[in-house]
């Protein structure tokens, strides 16, 4: 099977989010299962020409935008076996970072554009276009307006970004004709390039079972709830999984000490190794909490800075990477101070610090207000890291609650979004750590045999491909 991924983001190219690790060994896992993947994605500033060098194989097409025109190359570099695409335009993707402020929506028009003109000339045909996330929102429509042969799909990795805008931008981008119907998100006027991707697709997906149910209700629907019920009939659910190359306690090369589910003598030396590189004590007798997280409401910071005092009074260490909203840089940065013993706060974005985190910790945190997938759990489990979570979205159906003797399940689940629910589960996190230290001993090799490598669900795309294609083909 020919499939093409469009996307706006893809590791180790250019990474912001989980989106990117989905995008990147998704179709990694799909080749392996012997299909033909390739991937296109803009050429952005960010991305290293020297691993990643490229060949022009489109010298240039013509792209209409905002009543200009405009043009760009394509080019082709290779992630191992998947070829990937590259829409080169200096203007809109030359910069030195994935994303903009405020001109995302014409720089991601312009991107699906680009797409449309490149399968209009390119001589490798895809039959299924897989487009993710509101950024390719639009490319369902144009594939169905334009009659091609492609099925396609549409994936949402959340929900919580949509590209919105208002009547101006439509008149200004030109965009009114392209649609029958741009309907408004529910209690806004905005309307919504995701909009266009749930009701074009002929199927549309998201990352776990959990939030394609989730996703339904008012109360995790953000405003397209309606929308996504005409569509249930076409909705599914398919859990993600982590590339098992790229993390393995066994191999990985960011880790001082290897280790494996049936000898975790490393797993200490990589506590004492990211103790030391934090400046906390060197200290196996303290649990350490690991959080590598974007720093907003969507993963629990709210709850976490009310919780914060009490946690801090725990015997604990906690360990917190990751960047996000100014209002929690300041907050956390002037916590860690207040407790440097417990505390470390890195503001940033380190990939061998957060490999280090996940090796060296005993807890994951991670107590989003909601969540469509979430890999930090997947990872922390595959590192024998004990995950603790909120019962929402992919986290219910990748966490098992640990029953108290701890010898079923797989981590510490609440489920009410409260500062004091969270508390009190770390806290018998923390408890179970220090009384029950036998116990613990069989939950981590436990967690890291448990599978969430991509085998199961890369073949669950395949057979969701594989029908709507035949679906397709039934068509007149
Ligand atoms: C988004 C979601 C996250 C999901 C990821 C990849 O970042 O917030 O839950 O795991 O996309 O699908």
């Amino acid at each position: 099977m020919k499939i093409l991924f469009a996307a706006s983001e893809a590791t180790p190219l250019a990474k912001v989010g989980g989106l990117a690790d989905v995008v990147g060994s998704l179709p990694k896992a799909l080749t392996q299962l012997g299909e033909d993947v390739r991937l296109i994605m803009p050429k952005y500033g960010v991305i290293d020409e020297g691993k990643f060098p490229s060949t022009t194989v489109i010298e240039s097409i013509s792209v209409s935008i905002m009543r200009r025109t405009e043009t760009a190359r394509v080019k082709q570099t290779m992630l191992g076996k998947v070829p990937i695409y590259l829409v080169e335009n200096t203007r809109y993707f030359g910069r030195a970072s994935v994303y903009s402020e405020n001109e995302d929506l014409e720089r991601y028009l312009f991107f699906s554009k680009a797409v449309m003109e490149f399968l209009k000339v390119s001589d490798w045909r895809p039959e299924v276009i897989h487009c993710h996330d509101w950024h390719t929102g639009l490319i369902p429509l144009w594939v169905k307006k334009l009659g091609l042969p492609a099925a396609t799909v549409f994936t949402i990795h959340n929900l919580a970004y949509q590209g919105p805008f208002d009547d101006r931008w439509l008149a200004a981008s030109d965009l009114g004709s392209a649609a029958d119907r741009w309907p408004k998100k529910a209690g806004t006027t905005d309307m919504t390039i995701m909009s266009q991707g749930v009701l074009n697709a002929d199927v549309v997906s998201t990352v776990s079972e959990t939030y394609a149910k989730e996703i339904l209700t008012k109360q995790y629907g953000e405003g397209v709830e309606e929308l996504l019920r005409l569509r249930q009939k076409d909705l599914v659910g398919i859990v993600n999984g982590i590339d098992y190359d790229e993390y393995n306690p066994e191999t990985d090369p960011h880790l001082p000490f290897h280790y494996s589910a049936s000898d975790l003598s490393g797993k200490a030396g990589n506590k004492a190794e990211l103790q030391a590189k934090l400046k906390l004590p060197v200290n196996p007798k303290v649990p350490l909490v690991g959080m590598i997280s974007r720093l907003d409401e969507q993963k629990g910071l709210d709850i976490i800075e009310k919780a914060a005092p009490g946690i801090m009074a725990l015997d604990l260490q906690l360990a917190i990477l990751g960047r996000g909203r100014e209002k929690y840089h300041l907050f956390l940065s002037q916590l860690a101070p207040e407790y440097p013993a417990k505390l470390s706060v890195t503001l940033d974005f380190n990939n061998p610090l957060a490999h280090l985190i996940y090796a060296g910790s005993d807890l994951f945190l991670m107590p989003s207000s909601f969540e469509p997938c979430g890999l930090g759990q997947l990872i922390a489990m595959r590192y024998g890291a004990v995950p603790l979570v909120r019962h929402t979205g992919g986290l219910v159906d990748t966490v098992a609650p640990l029953s108290p003797d701890l010898s079923e399940g797989s981590g510490f689940v609440f489920k009410e979004y409260d500062s004091g629910v969270l508390l009190e589960t770390v806290t018998t996190a923390v408890v179970a750590w220090q009384k029950h230290a036998a116990a613990w001993k069989k939950l981590s090799p436990r967690i890291m045999g448990l599978d969430f490598s991509w085998r199961a669900s890369a073949a669950k795309y395949l057979a969701m491909y594989g029908k709507v294609l035949r679906k397709r083909r039934a068509l007149p």
